[in-house]
């Protein structure tokens, strides 16, 4: 084991000026290549393609439950198509529960309900490609879709999705509705088995089409837990594009304020190309516009998938306006795909302030979110954020200019309702050295906090507190970060730095046990994974080259066993910048 001194001696001395030979030799990194929609993945099991943004379309399932037919989905993809909402960005047409109509007792595939899909799911899928969008279809990961098990509005005598589940049945299931011309596949649990996840991606890789899998293990008869991963049993990102997070929505906002909370203890979870997803939207579906406009922002902060869930063939051209509103939608389909998280030194109970970095430098988008009663004023605090002034502010909702502010900007914000501001000032941005001590402009710990060790009395930076050592496989180093995982940091690079360096290990404090995952990624880029890490592997040193990326995205996952314990370090990381 080195000693820290000379460690950061060497580095000092010596490791600069090696720097760029040593990078453009690939350094220690394993390279898993590009990673963006319609490119491999190696790192992440069985997904051939990760989407980098959240998926937009429309669901059958909020409106219309177990009444949709084939000519109400293909109306919905005309509506779609011309009403302005496919050129903002909605392409997943998806038909939810209650499509099928049996399973083929010789061939085991299944077939659609005669009466409501009489022309079958593939000549609907076609119908809807040729509209210019894409294709979902709903499947269940249990013997029964959830309509046959909880829902239960069809005749006794044969209840739509009794025996029509993928259960046992993934791969025969995949290569049916990729025969069809299936896009994007929502698969329920109820009262499934966990298994038919990953043996569903398995089955989608084995038919070479590129399928979305949003997968939903906590519909009605759910028997996980509320944080699906947290107990250990399914290490969701690795099979699922998206996952909800929660029980079905409903058009009330306790339910959209209380879908928002699950989703900020969950925010850890979601890595690049995975998102936690909140369910399908209820915008139009009865809340007052504020809520509406709320709900749709905080879909949009927290990056869910925006699958409208009215009937868009009739939506008021207030709904229509909110559903297509560009700069909404552009938070929601950033290309750093960060999820908002909390700022709690600004927030309440009751009246909340959310951030989202945004690609561009110096970029935010917040959403004073007001969950009372009465209209309130409220404040964000830039310095809370990391974000230095002057800062342009703009209402996204009404394209409004706010002005330029320095210091904080405050807004009166009605009742259960939102002000969603975009604010552009500057952000802390990596300098050579060591990278404990920097500013980040992220960062989501599932509990506890980001504790930093800086050397030389240095304060911690802006969100983190003080860690008192940091401490791995008996050696104590003079900088780091420890954190409970799930924990990520995101760091502005701006195109000025060469390398990110390293050393990893669990911490003292995992007291032996624990087992996790590091992952660096840069712009969506996956340029390391350490795989399993546990007590019992020897310290790693890593070290990527970040030449030519603006942001750097520091991952520690669980090891998919649970979170307990799995308390680890950044140990000496080092950024070497021009
Ligand atoms: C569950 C899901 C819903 C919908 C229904 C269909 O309740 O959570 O989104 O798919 O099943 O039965």
């Amino acid at each position: 084991m080195r000693s820290p001194v000379f460690y950061r001696a060497f580095l000092i001395l010596f490791l600069a000026a090696l720097n760029t030979v040593l990078a453009s030799c690939g350094g220690s990194a394993s390279s898993s290549g590009a990673v963006s929609n319609g490119a491999t993945d190696p790192g992440i099991a069985l997904a051939q393609v990760r989407f980098m943004t959240p998926p937009m379309g429309w669901n059958s399932w909020n409106t219309f439950a177990c009444n949709d037919t084939e000519a109400i989905i293909k109306s919905v993809a005309d509506a779609i198509a011309s009403n302005g909402m496919a050129a903002a960005g909605y392409q997943y047409v998806t038909v939810d529960d209650c499509w099928v109509g049996g399973r083929n007792a010789t061939t085991g595939q299944l077939y659609s309900n005669a009466t409501t899909f009489p022309d079958g799911i593939q000549a609907l899928a076609a119908y809807v490609h040729s509209k210019g969008l894409k294709f979902g279809l709903y499947t269940s990961a249990g013997t029964n879709t959830c309509a046959g098990l909880a829902h239960g509005t069809r005749p006794a005598s044969y209840p739509p999705g009794v025996g029509a589940g993928s259960l046992g049945h993934e791969a025969v299931d995949a290569q049916t509705f990729a025969n069809w011309g299936v896009d994007y596949i929502k698969m329920d649990y109820c009262g499934g088995n966990l298994s038919a996840f990953p043996a569903m991606r398995a089955g989608i890789a084995a038919t070479g089409r590129t399928m979305y899998l949003s997968i939903n293990p906590y519909s009605a008869n759910t028997t996980l837990t509320t944080n699906f991963a947290a107990d250990g049993t399914l290490y969701v990102p690795a099979y699922a594009d998206m996952s909800r997070i929660s029980q079905d929505i409903s058009a009330k906002f306790t339910s959209v304020t209380s879908i928002i909370d699950t989703s900020a203890a969950d925010a850890a979870w979601a890595v690049p190309g995975y998102f936690n997803d909140m369910d399908m939207l209820e915008v139009g579906n009865g809340m007052t516009a504020d809520q509406d406009t709320a709900h749709f922002a905080m879909w949009a902060m927290m990056s869910s998938g925006l699958n409208a869930g009215n009937d868009v063939r009739s939506q008021s051209a207030a709904t229509q306006a909110l559903l297509t509103n560009s700069a909404i939608i552009a938070v929601n389909q950033d290309p750093l795909a960060l999820q908002a998280v909390l700022d709690t030194p600004d927030s309440s109970a009751t009246l909340q302030v959310w951030t989202k970095p945004l690609s561009a430098n110096g970029t935010r988008a917040v959403a004073l979110l007001n969950r009372g009663s009465t209209a309130a004023p409220i404040t964000v605090n830039f310095a809370n954020l990391g974000l230095g002034g002057p800062v342009q502010a703009t209402n996204l909702v009404n394209g409004a200019s706010l002005g330029t502010v320095t210091q904080s900007l405050t807004q009166t914000v009605p009742a259960t309702g939102v002000v969603l501001v975009k604010l552009a000032g500057s952000d802390p941005v990596a300098v050579n050295g060591p990278l404990a001590p920097q500013g980040w402009i992220w960062s989501t710990v599932q509990s506890g906090t980001v504790a930093v060790k800086a050397a030389n009395g240095v304060s911690p930076p802006v969100g983190a507190t003080a860690a008192g050592a940091v401490v791995v496989h008996g050696s104590s180093y003079i900088d780091g970060i420890t954190v409970n995982a799930p924990a990520q940091l995101v760091y502005r690079l701006n195109g000025r730095c060469t390398t990110f360096q390293s050393d990893i290990g669990l911490d003292a404090a995992a007291q032996g046990a624990g087992t996790v995952d590091y992952q660096v990624w840069a712009d969506n880029v996956e340029l390391y994974d350490s795989g399993l890490v546990t007590s019992a592997t020897p310290v790693k040193t890593v070290r990527v080259s970040v030449a030519g990326r603006n942001s750097l995205r520091l991952v520690i996952t669980d090891g998919q066993n649970g979170v307990t314990n799995d308390v680890a370090d950044w140990a000496d990381p080092w950024l070497y910048c021009s």
